[in-house]
């Protein structure tokens, strides 16, 4: 499941109505994406791809582990270990092994009290309960983690988490917020899953949270949200190279059997070419250019200072209930992703919405969309209120 989850939620709108998508969260398109594509498959048809990619690809090649740990590097400060590395469909893919593994039915997963929306269903389906972990500006609080810890005893098995560039807040943990983490996990005793997938958007970020506790850690980067939605494949390296293989060896207990042989043929060769790091510099630039049309349209609050992210988390204006706002804006012609998706059992997102600026295709729309926000953020909720 996607963000797109969070439509269900929505009062119905026809889908024609909606041209303009903010409440999903891609990156911008890169125009190298196309041309890389069709050199690729120019390559590939070349040296016979259909041959090559016919085997079962169970965790990736070592070629695709390789290009995925150098790829790693740029987080993690040095190439992890390739037998550590394994390749999957996607983050969420890795999340449901992961979270079967290590929390089981009965078990409960600790989560920002904010969270990816797929968090929630993926833990119903495996029985799992998902508790919420206070969070100020920089993320998890330590004291709260530690709390929720002594109440739940050994039910409390791991820990989920997106220290940089959380979704939807855009909240980054300093260094020094990641050791306190880290230290209250190795207390009690919890895995942690760590989710970086925005983490490659900044050019300086710190390090992951993995790194002040590594043997607990499941180390999570998916391509998916900084290079192209289209490239779904992502990265996970686990505390050592026995558990990666164990928790990841199809045969074992699987819900990700092995990621898609072409997709993982293509990012490989993307990684090892150097048009990812291309591709990732272009979705920077236009992520810094789509911010800077959003702060000139909205009020300037509204505009989060990590530069290179490309979802704002907005304030509900005062007047206007959330259901009633996401309805307006629905007839306006615009999807925006509901702050309550996010909420694990509180009140959290009752008085915010997301907006994706990466999914509209062009400036056009971009900017159109952005004006509908904005003016409804002016108008006078009564219009709703009273219909
Ligand atoms: C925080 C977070 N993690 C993971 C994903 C999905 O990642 P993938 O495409 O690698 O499964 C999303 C998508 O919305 C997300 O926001």
């Amino acid at each position: 499941m996607n963000d797109v989850s969070m439509l269900g939620q929505m009062p119905p709108v026809s889908p024609e109505a909606i041209t303009i998508d903010f409440g999903r969260n891609f990156p911008p398109p890169s125009p190298l994406v196309q041309s890389a594509l069709t050199d690729t498959f120019a390559e590939l048809g070349c040296a016979n791809i259909a041959d090559a990619i016919r085997f079962p690809r169970f965790m990736g090649t070592v070629g695709d582990r390789e290009a995925g740990a150098t790829w790693l590097s740029q987080r993690l400060g040095q190439k992890p270990n390739v037998e550590r590395v394994v390749l999957a469909n996607g983050s969420q893919s890795i999340l449901a092994m992961l979270m079967a593994r290590f929390v089981k039915p009965g078990g409960v997963l600790l989560a920002e009290e904010l969270t990816y929306p797929a968090i929630k269903p993926l833990s119903a389906l495996f029985g799992i309960e998902l508790r919420p972990v206070s969070m100020d500006v920089e993320g998890i609080d330590p004291a709260s983690l530690d709390k929720a810890c002594i109440e739940l005893g050994a039910n409390a098995r791991a820990l989920y988490c997106m220290p940089t560039l959380h979704n939807p807040t855009s909240a980054t943990m300093s260094d020094a917020r990641r050791a306190d983490v880290a230290a209250v996990a190795r207390r009690y005793d919890l895995w942690v899953f760590e989710d970086d997938i925005y983490g490659i958007l900044p050019e300086q970020a710190p390090p992951p949270l993995s790194l002040h506790a590594p043997e607990r850690s499941w180390y999570i980067l998916g391509l998916s949200k900084s290079l192209a939605a289209q490239l779904r494949v992502a990265y996970v390296v686990g505390p050592n190279s026995d558990i990666s293989q164990d928790v990841f060896w199809p045969g074992v207990r699987t819900t990700n059997w092995m990621v898609a042989p072409l997709v993982a043929e293509v990012a490989s060769h993307w990684l090892a070419n150097g048009i990812g790091s291309e591709i990732l510099r272009s979705v920077r630039a236009e992520t810094l250019r789509r911010r800077a049309l959003a702060a000139s349209i909205l009020p300037r609050r509204q505009i989060t200072s990590s530069e290179f992210n490309y979802h704002l988390w907005i304030d509900l204006p005062e007047a206007w209930p959330l259901n009633a706002f996401v309805k307006a804006a629905r007839e306006s012609g615009v999807a925006v992703g509901p702050g309550e998706s996010f909420a694990v059992n509180n009140q959290q997102g009752d008085r915010k919405f997301r907006i994706g600026l990466g999914v509209p295709p062009d400036q056009d729309q971009l900017v159109r969309g952005l004006k509908a926000i904005a003016s409804l953020i002016d108008a006078p909720a009564d219009r709703e209120l009273n219909q």
